[in-house]
């Protein structure tokens, strides 16, 4: 079955700029601290004006101008999120309008951070299966937003952004997505949540004082379970094509933190050079990680003609996987 490519990408990450040093004066901790035990130095936030969808445009619009691809030809976009504009209807639409893809079918995927991966797969799908010949993928996240400003343990970790791709059959075989590989333990769904404002915890004033609608984790089990999960989905993936270690190229991950990729390369025995980091500048973007990141690394001139990539993300849910590209 002939594969699916990637032919455009394109980030976008707002503006503003806030520092470990700023958050010194919001929360009680330090730029040494957060450095040491995330790696990350700054991160971005939308402006107050800006929603989940203006980011995702900017991003996809880039996307589609690098694959010379108008929106009209658009068939279908899919969105990861899980920082909607609204709760109803999906992100996919505003950005559609936006857009003006009038051809395209839209949705969301909430996947937390691997949203962006999942969203791949499932376009990757529709494109094998001939029903789709131009997809959007999306990962686009204002987690400024569902983020509680007074929680040291979780406000330091994150970053707005979005990041996007284009896809469609390979021209040639055996280049593009070679495989996904998905994987989701739900008894794992309380360490990592955003409790309230669902049908389980309608929002209400108590909630809302309680910070019931902002994101609450358990920040040693997350790290825990991330590392062990990301390994074997990668080494699950390379198996499917007889890769080893040695053949990936490089690394495009979820950067969720730089000690969980350090410790999942070190067992993976890929050297940490092949991992394009950036969560040094944006934080944890969540589902806008990957594709943000897979844009740097490729407008960088770093990915070359049938390089390996293994892809790797995960998220809340938990949710998590791996991919494996020959660019
Ligand atoms: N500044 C200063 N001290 C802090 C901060 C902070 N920002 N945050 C927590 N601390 C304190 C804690 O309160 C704790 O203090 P205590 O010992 O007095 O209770 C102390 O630091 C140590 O806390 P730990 O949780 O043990 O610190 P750890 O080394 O595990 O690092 C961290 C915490 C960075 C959250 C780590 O567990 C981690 O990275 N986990 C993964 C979480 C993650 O990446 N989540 C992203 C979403 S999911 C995803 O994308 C995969």
């Amino acid at each position: 079955m002939a594969c699916t490519q990637i032919i455009g990408t394109g980030s976008y990450a707002p503006s503003r700029v806030i520092t470990n040093r700023e958050l010194e004066q919001r929360v009680e901790t330090s730029d040494s601290w957060i450095r040491e035990r995330t790696g990350i130095q700054e991160r971005r936030q939308a402006a107050p004006g800006e929603a989940t969808s203006d980011l995702a445009v900017q991003a996809a619009r880039r996307a589609l101008e690098m694959a010379g691809v108008a929106p009209e030809e658009l068939d279908l976009i899919v969105v990861g999120t899980i920082t909607g504009d609204m709760p109803m209807p999906a992100c996919a639409a505003f950005v559609q309008a936006k857009l003006g893809a009038r051809r395209a079918f839209a949705f969301d995927v909430a996947a937390a951070c691997a949203g962006s991966l999942y969203a791949m797969s499932v376009a990757d799908q529709f494109i094998r299966t001939g029903q789709v010949r131009r997809a959007l993928v999306i990962g686009a996240e204002l987690l400024s937003r569902v983020v509680n400003w007074e929680d040291r343990n979780t406000c330091v970790l994150f970053g707005d952004g979005a990041g996007a791709m284009v896809l469609s059959p390979s021209e040639e075989e055996g280049r593009g997505i070679l495989s996904t590989h998905l994987f989701t333990d739900g008894a794992l769904a309380e360490i990592l949540t955003i409790p309230g404002g669902g049908s389980r915890t309608p929002m209400t004033e108590a909630g809302v004082r309680a910070r019931l609608n902002t994101l609450h984790m358990n920040g040693r089990e997350v790290f825990k379970f991330a590392v062990r999960a990301l390994v074997d989905s990668t080494q699950e993936a390379l198996a499917a094509h007889g890769l080893l270690p040695g053949q990936v190229g490089h690394v495009i991950a979820h950067q969720a933190n730089a000690r969980i990729l350090d410790a999942a390369l070190e067992r993976l025995e890929i050297p940490r050079e092949k991992c394009w980091l950036n969560l040094h500048k944006y934080g944890n973007t969540s589902s806008a990680s990957l594709p943000m990141t897979l844009d740097e690394a490729h407008r960088a001139g770093r990915l070359k003609r049938g390089d390996v990539i293994a892809m790797m993300a995960i998220g809340a849910g938990m949710t998590w996987g791996s991919a494996v590209v020959r660019w």
